[in-house]
């Protein structure tokens, strides 16, 4: 059975422990200190190691006894923490997140983009948030679309993040375009983007308004069903806000009120003047989660994108009709 050693456990870290778990891989977790986060894992009797000496805890052993027990590390560590970790990564395999450089591991992933890339890989970063969202919308529209001009709005911290906020402004990034689009080139390098992001005082989530040139003749019903029939989106109808997307999957009763799927607002799907328009909603704390579990199964061999991709969705409890992974 693989053995998935994650690094850290904040918010990325505990949800990829857990689906790492419900995926039927073993798992370890390392941590530089003891915080009360880390009550529910030692609860949960999760093997635990210290980053650095002793933390008052109980763990099974250092971070170089860490790495060797582990089959594969998922480093969930803070922006650019992973980079000094990284040299010590010897004979595992690695997976970095979305806040570290495409150039640390030359290789970035994300499942509708570019799993069979992954297959048998050493090392991958796991795209951020926003790039996975935007890899999952505009993925099965490839073959549709030329230019595309994306508007990012995002959250500024996650809920629990007190040390972010509170703002009150819209912070622009002011380097123009922003650096999403090039990042969704690591994956989907065909793709023509530009991109423009501002930060706004919400937690929930990010929100992304989408226009792209259509090379073919399409109807707004065409996009709504291809959206409809791609894993990982969700297309919902009669909500107005991210707030209503939220609540909407905290009333489904999810784990932590997750929201792994891209949540496109139904109404916003427009066809004009031969573009293609539509708003969706992206849950930072989750969405890059499914694409973690993939990484992993790619990068031990498993060829076959769709049957890996519908697994982890069942076992998210997120899967669509079977048809729809092809
Ligand atoms: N949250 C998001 O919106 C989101 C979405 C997609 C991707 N990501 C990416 O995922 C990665 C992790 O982000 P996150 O949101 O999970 O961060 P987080 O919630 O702040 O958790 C970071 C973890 O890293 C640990 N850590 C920080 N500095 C460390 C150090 N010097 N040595 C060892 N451990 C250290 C923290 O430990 P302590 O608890 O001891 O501080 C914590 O466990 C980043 O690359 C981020 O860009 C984040």
């Amino acid at each position: 059975m693989i053995k998935v050693g994650v690094v850290g456990y904040g918010t990325i870290g505990k949800r990829v422990v857990d689906a790492s778990i419900d995926s039927g891989f073993n798992v370890a977790i390392a941590v530089r200190r003891y915080t009360p986060k880390l009550d529910i894992a030692i609860e949960k009797k999760y093997p635990l190691y210290s980053m650095t000496g002793d933390i008052g805890i109980d763990v099974c052993g250092d971070f170089d006894d860490f790495i060797k027990d582990c089959d594969a590390i998922v480093d969930c560590t803070s922006k650019n923490v992973p980079v000094e970790n990284f040299p010590r990564y010897k004979n595992v395999k690695v997976i970095l997140e979305g806040g570290e450089k495409h150039s640390l591991t030359n290789f970035s992933f994300s499942s509708l983009g570019n799993y069979e890339e992954g297959v048998n890989k050493a090392k991958a970063r796991v795209v951020s948030c926003n790039t996975t969202s935007l890899v999952r919308t505009l993925s099965p529209l490839k073959n549709y679309i030329g230019n595309v001009f994306v508007t990012l709005i995002r959250r500024s911290v996650d809920p629990w993040d007190i040390k972010g906020g509170p703002i009150n402004a819209i912070v622009p990034v002011l380097k123009v375009p922003s650096h999403h689009g090039p990042d969704l080139n690591t994956v989907l390098p065909d793709i023509n983007i530009q991109t423009m992001a501002v930060k706004v005082p919400t937690t929930l989530a990010h929100l992304h308004i989408v226009r792209a040139k259509l090379k073919t003749e399409m109807k707004k019903e065409d996009v709504r069903d291809i959206f409809e029939n791609t894993p990982r989106i969700k297309v919902l109808s009669g909500y107005k806000s991210t707030a209503d997307v939220i609540e909407h999957f905290r009333d489904l009763g999810r784990k932590r009120c997750d929201m792994q799927e891209a949540v496109i607002f139904e109404e916003s799907i427009n066809v004009e003047s031969g573009k293609a328009y539509w708003i969706h909603v992206v849950h930072q704390e989750s969405i890059v989660v499914p694409e973690n579990i993939d990484c992993i199964k790619a990068m031990f061999g498993e060829k076959d994108k769709w049957k890996a991709i519908y697994e982890t969705d069942k076992t998210l409890g997120i899967e669509k009709k079977r048809e729809c992974y092809k």
